[in-house]
């Protein structure tokens, strides 16, 4: 007998390796609440948190498709739509998923794992991008071990002459030499690399990266 396409994907998901994200939460059960009011206090504090967006925009059209993938408290994609684009945020924290949707109700914020997400057109491709973003270190909190899977799956969602636009710390998990791995295997490659999100030049002493990415030419 077939499985319906609903819960293939139900299965897939239930199957899901832990991220480190996840595993944190549950270690610290207040780490969303905590993560959702460090924002806020920052922001009272009247301080700038709106560099990411600000380097997004700047690649792209009016009224453009984004993909915020990792998208937590929708902080980012939130911000993107208000520059008006039209954002879908991913993320597994429920916590978070309920805060951007409260946050920022026009756009669409989606339960999915980014190792396994698919979102498809009316004709059942898969929806592309002109741009998609991973900010704020998700690629250091994935699963062990998925991070292939998840630049590939970023990758299939991305228009012909999409940008992908990912930014994460170097001190953490997940190495720069693993990162190009997964970006060579999903035949992306640099456009442009810095160390921080206005744009400062990437050295090999970089502590972090913002990578700005694209198709590999063929
Ligand atoms: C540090 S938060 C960053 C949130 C947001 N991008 C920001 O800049 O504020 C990392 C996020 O990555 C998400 N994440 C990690 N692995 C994931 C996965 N496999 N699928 C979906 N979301 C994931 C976590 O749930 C968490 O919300």
């Amino acid at each position: 007998m077939a499985f319906p396409c609903f819960a293939l994907r139900f299965y897939a998901q239930s199957m899901s390796e832990e991220t480190l994200w996840q595993k944190q939460s549950r270690n610290n059960p207040q780490q969303a609440k905590n993560y959702i009011q460090a924002f806020a206090t920052l922001r009272t504090a009247g301080k700038d948190l709106h560099g990411e967006a600000r380097f997004v925009d700047a690649l792209l059209q009016r009224n453009a498709r984004v993909l915020d993938a990792g998208c937590g408290t929708g902080r980012v994609g939130g911000e993107l739509a208000r520059r008006s684009h039209r954002v879908t945020g991913i993320d597994l924290d429920v916590e978070l998923l309920t805060q951007a949707r409260e946050d920022f109700p026009d756009s669409r914020w989606v339960h999915q794992d980014l190792s396994t997400f698919e979102l498809n057109d009316n004709d059942l491709e898969p929806e592309v991008f002109e741009a998609i973003i991973c900010t704020g270190n998700v690629l250091p909190f994935l699963a062990p071990g998925t991070s292939e899977a998840v630049v590939q799956n970023l990758a299939r969602h991305l228009a012909e002459d999409g940008r992908l636009v990912i930014g994460f710390s170097l001190e953490k998990t997940y190495s720069l030499i693993q990162f190009e791995k997964d970006l060579e295997a999903a035949q992306l490659g640099f456009v442009a690399r810095f160390s921080t999100w206005d744009m400062r030049e990437f050295s090999e002493d970089s502590d972090f990266i913002v990578a700005l990415l694209s198709r590999n030419a063929h």
